[in-house]
C-alpha cells in the first residue's frame, strides 16, 4: 500500500521563499566569500537551489551527521559519518540544514565546528519546528516554521523514501 502525503507547502511556495533567503544572505554578506556546508543527505536539494541564489563568491563542503535511523523517531545518538573535506578555519561558514527539530543534531556539530575556529559561523534551515526544541541552536535563517508532523520532501526522507519530491509534505499511514 502507497504512503499519503499531503502537501504543505507547494513548490512554486518554496522556491520562492528559497530565492528570498538568498537575497538577504547575499545582502548581508556583500564583500565576503561564503563557504557553505551542506548537512547530508537531507540538505543536498536545499542547498543547489540557495547557492543559486547567493551572489557573494561561494565555495561547497559537505558532512554526513546522523541522528535517525530508517525509523520515524530520533535514535538520540549523534554521531559524524563523513567529515568536511576542507578546513573552515578564519572562513565565513553557514551551514545548511534542511530541518532542525529538536535540535541535538545542530547542537553538536555547530559546537564542533566552533572548535575550527571559522571567521563567523551561522545557521540556515529551510524547515524549523520550534516546539520541539529540547537543545537550544541560533538559527539565523529559516525559510518556513512546520508544524510537529512527518515531514517529507526537498531532502526530507521517510526510510530514505521521497527525498526528491519538489513540495512539502506530511507523511500519513498507510491506507
Ligand atoms: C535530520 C535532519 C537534521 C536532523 C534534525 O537528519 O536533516 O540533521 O535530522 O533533527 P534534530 O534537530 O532532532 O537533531 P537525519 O539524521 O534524518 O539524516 P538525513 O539528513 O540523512 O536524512
Amino acid at each position: 500500500m502507497a504512503d499519503t502525503i499531503k502537501v504543505l507547502i507547494s513548490e512554486e511556495q518554496v522556491k520562492e521563499r528559497i530565492k528570498e533567503l538568498g537575497a538577504q544572505i547575499s545582502k548581508e554578506y556583500e564583500g565576503k566569500s561564503l563557504h557553505l556546508i551542506c548537512i547530508l543527505k537531507g540538505s543536498i536539494f536545499f542547498t543547489c537551489e540557495l547557492a543559486r541564489y547567493i551572489t557573494v563568491p561561494v565555495t561547497i563542503d559537505f558532512i554526513t551527521v546522523s541522528s535517525y535511523g530508517n525509523g520515524k523517531t530520533s535514535t538520540g545518538k549523534v554521531s559524524i559519518i563523513r567529515d568536511l573535506t576542507e578546513g573552515i578555519q578564519a572562513r565565513d561558514v553557514l551551514v545548511i540544514e534542511d530541518i532542525v527539530d529538536t535540535g541535538r543534531t545542530l547542537s553538536y556539530l555547530m559546537e564542533m565546528l566552533k572548535e575550527r575556529k571559522p571567521a563567523s559561523i551561522k545557521l540556515c534551515t529551510l524547515l524549523d519546528k520550534p516546539n520541539r526544541r529540547t537543545h537550544p541552536v541560533d538559527v539565523e535563517y529559516v525559510g518556513f516554521e512546520v508544524p510537529d508532523e512527518f515531514i517529507v520532501g526537498w531532502g526530507l526522507d521517510y526510510a530514505q523514501n521521497y527525498r526528491n519530491l519538489p513540495y512539502i509534505g506530511i507523511l500519513g499511514d498507510e491506507e
